[in-house]
């Protein structure tokens, strides 16, 4: 229990209570429960033995089975895998034959009164000693006395054989035929069906929720990346938004709530545009998932794109809510919310400092344009939050309420997601409360072509490298530099800051760069090599660098990904 009380991803379901230190009274509920219910002729043994075989910490594992969060989920499957290994005696069912339970007799566990019973494909499962253990886990609750798979529709990330392995463990009987029949004529409707057509060329991650990025060669090809190209990182199912009917609340100020329509929006304040590079915290996972494997979506290089964003100032709309200089005494925060839903009705969240919020030079949009036209779907129509040099995290959208507060959002993907840990910390002693979130992003480059693994020419006796550089807070990429032999020799790369491709032109004001750089660089073929390590790096207006190798950066949640981008092609010879 002690680990439990130093994993703060788990206090998502609900703070830590008596009970979550004591298993004996979700065993006395077990046992009560089993001298009641226990219609079939399930071996008592084999469910007592299960008792026993089970430590508290490996019950948490099914937080993440309704729950969706990558983090816990990932928590959770890394502690059964460690687990797993201690677990000695016998499941349940192994060897013996199931009670069959009604979907009648499933139903009327409900409660940590009657105990939890879920189905899934016929199985029926008992997991009130997770729930004992998490008084906060009514978002389980909500799937008790019945069916799993709407849930699991939501969340295609669970339908894994090793999540169904974890529920296995919990495995009390069979569905009766006929409520199986039953409950597989109600097709659970998929909540992804509304999803808009992507394009082809996109690399997928994941299809639902959908995470995408553009093939490398293809992102350097345009300064301004076009909508349908741009990455795509979802959590959620995408909302249906009328356009005609929405509304944006804006709370916390001392005007009271203000509510805006898309019209007001677009007519009561002055329409600004800002290009900004949107950068996904987990941009290069990849790269340190080959150091040493770390949860999440295994993201290339090309979790970054750059785009004209139009809409009206998020400054502008809080002053029309009352915001002024008395606000700044008891606000620290402003805090968005999506029109995206996860399975219990939570919105994705996120929060920003108030004063990035409200500076004049802070340039934070409520977008409903993106590239000229209204913003895509995907993307977040109508109306998105863009804050220029900031994680994309925060750049929540379809935007429905905005909240000014003394607290940063609760949401999980504030307090227990997209934070940045030492190598040394491990899912065992990661405290989520000990980092801040993350915001402003650190520089980053990477080569976009040729590619790791390509071949070039001997007798094109020169090479042209390009790639991108862009760093958060507004700072200006200043230079990049460039090796062709593995970092003994290095050249300065070009670099381009406009649509037409031509060389940087004037610089944006200081600390307002928002847009990344596009870069390039011919030089002559090291003699003689038959390979090339070609890497870049880049340096910002406050000389901060990447650093040189991935693993003194390694975190768990491979966030922050930016060392010295690697790639090797081989020379053919003539
Ligand atoms: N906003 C909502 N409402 N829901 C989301 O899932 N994902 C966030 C952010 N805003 C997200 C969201 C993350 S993690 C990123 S990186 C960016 O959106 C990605 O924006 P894009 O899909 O427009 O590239």
């Amino acid at each position: 229990m002690q680990f439990l009380r130093r994993c703060p991803s788990l206090t998502r379901f609900g703070p830590l209570s008596p009970q979550r230190n004591e298993v004996a009274p979700a065993v006395a509920l077990w046992t009560l429960r089993l001298s009641s219910s226990s219609s079939g002729s399930g071996s008592r043994e084999d469910q007592r033995s299960y008792q026993h075989t089970r430590s508290p910490i490996w019950r948490h594992g099914l937080a993440g089975l309704l729950a969706g969060a990558g983090a816990v989920l990932a928590y959770s499957l890394h502690h059964h895998k460690a687990e797993q290994a201690n677990v000695s005696g016998q499941t349940i069912g192994k060897g013996s034959t199931l009670p069959v339970f009604s979907q009648a007799e499933v139903a009327k566990h409900r409660s940590l009164d009657d105990g939890v019973w879920v189905t899934y494909q016929g199985n029926v499962y008992d997991i009130t000693e997770f729930v004992a253990m998490h008084p906060g886990g009514d978002k389980i609750l909500l799937a008790a006395g019945g069916a799993l798979e709407p849930f699991w529709a939501l969340y295609a990330v669970h339908n894994q054989e090793h999540v169904l392995e974890l529920l296995s463990e919990y495995k009390v009987g069979l569905l009766s035929k006929e409520d199986l029949k039953k409950q597989q004529a109600v097709k659970s409707s998929d909540p992804y069906s509304s999803d808009p057509e992507r394009h082809p060329a996109l690399r997928v991650n994941s299809l639902k929720p959908f995470n995408a990025e553009p093939p490398p060669e293809i992102l350097s090809d345009s300064y301004i990346t076009p909508s349908a190209l741009f990455f795509k990182r979802n959590h959620l199912p995408v909302p249906q938004v009328d356009p005609a009917t929405y509304q944006l609340r804006v709370e916390g100020l001392p005007g009271g709530v203000l509510t805006l329509s898309l019209e007001d929006l677009k007519t009561r304040f002055p329409k600004h545009t800002v290009t900004a590079t949107l950068q996904c915290a987990g941009n290069r996972r990849s790269e340190m998932n080959k150091v040493k494997q770390v949860k999440g979506l295994n993201w290339g290089i090309a979790a970054i794109s750059n785009a004209k964003w139009s809409g009206a100032r998020l400054k502008d709309v809080l002053l029309a809510a009352g915001y002024g200089p008395d606000v700044v005494q008891r606000a620290r925060h402003v805090q968005f919310e999506g029109l995206d839903k996860d399975a219990t009705g939570t919105s994705y969240g996120a929060s920003i400092p108030l004063n990035k919020a409200v500076s004049e030079e802070g340039d934070v949009l409520l977008a409903y344009e993106m590239n000229g036209a209204d913003i895509p779907q995907d993307h977040g129509f109508p109306v998105r939050v863009v804050v220029p040099g900031v994680v994309g995290a925060r750049n929540v959208k379809w935007l429905g309420k905005i909240i000014v507060s003394s607290e940063e959002s609760s949401s999980h993907w504030q307090q227990n997601d997209y934070k940045g840990f030492s190598p040394g910390t491990d899912w065992d002693t990661v405290d989520f409360k000990s980092a801040p979130a993350i915001q402003e992003l650190p520089i980053q480059s990477a080569i976009t072509a040729p590619a790791d693994g390509g071949v070039v020419d001997r007798s094109d006796e020169t090479l042209t490298v390009k790639g991108y550089a862009w760093s958060g807070g507004g700072r200006e990429v200043v230079r990049v530099d460039v090796s062709l032999d593995g970092g003994k020799t290095w050249q300065v790369a070009q670099l381009k800051s406009s649509e037409t491709g031509q060389a940087a032109e004037a610089s944006p004001p200081p600390g307002r760069a928002w847009a990344w750089k596009l870069w390039e660089v011919t030089a002559p073929l090291p003699h003689h090599a038959q390979e090339l390590e070609i890497i870049c790096k880049a340096v910002d207006s406050s000389y901060n660098m990447q650093p040189d190798t991935v693993p003194p950066i390694w975190n768990l949640r491979g966030v922050l990904s930016n060392a010295w981008h690697r790639v090797k092609v081989s020379v053919r010879e003539d």
